[in-house]
């Protein structure tokens, strides 16, 4: 099974991934890193690891977000890709993008959902003051941080926190879940139904 991730940032959760496929808890291949960001440090990480195929496409070099990912989608189809792994990619997929790779797009999302959606999870959970957040893995609908869950974890808020610490157990928890779900996927043990994934 070959493997795409997707990253616009740091790419600590496609290093968690680059890692499980080299010590075979991943049975897949990394064939491609896609970023829409050329100074991502995911990029640099890609590099380091060999990985095949490393593609950086601009958004602005484009006319419109589906003619974007109609070249994402294209280079996906011809490196015969099977499972799309969104890690920290920062741009919204159009449906053209969500409907070639239905049901074999992932995302991961800082907190517990359908609590704090959105791009500032991590703050927007210390803010509310809840004592439990979280990770969230997730297939990819159209509809933002919304598609049927695969696996959550909890994390508590303790009463010192900060943004930084509470990002850094956050991270450590993707870091483990991530590619435990990326294996639940490449071994066939997730079925999709509705909303629900039933796990086997
Ligand atoms: C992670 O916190 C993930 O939940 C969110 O973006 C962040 C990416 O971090 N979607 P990194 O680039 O993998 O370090």
């Amino acid at each position: 099974m070959n493997l795409a991730v997707f990253a616009s940032g740091n790419g600590s959760n496609l290093q968690a991934i680059i890692n499980s496929c080299r010590k075979g808890k991943i049975a897949a291949d990394l064939k491609l890193v896609f970023s829409d960001r050329p100074a991502a440090y995911a990029l640099t990480r890609a590099r380091r690891a060999k990985v095949p195929s490393i593609v950086s496409l601009v958004p602005r070099d484009f006319p419109s977000r589906e003619a974007y990912d109609q070249a994402c989608v294209e280079l996906l189809q011809r490196e015969q890709i099977d499972l799309v792994v969104l890690a920290g990619y920062m741009r919204i997929l159009s449906p053209l993008f969500i409907d070639a790779f239905r049901g074999r797009i992932m995302n991961i999302h800082p907190s517990l959902l359908p609590a704090f959606k959105g791009g500032h999870a991590i703050e927007d959970a210390l803010a509310y003051g809840v004592r439990v957040t979280g990770v969230t893995v997730h297939f990819v609908d159209e509809q933002i941080d919304h598609g049927p869950i695969i696996a959550q974890a909890p994390v508590r808020i303790l009463a010192q926190d900060t943004r930084e610490t509470l990002a850094a157990r956050i991270h450590r928890a993707e870091h483990r879940l991530y590619p435990q779900a990326v294996e639940m996927f490449v071994s066939g043990r997730l079925k999709i139904c509705g909303r629900t994934v039933i796990p086997s």
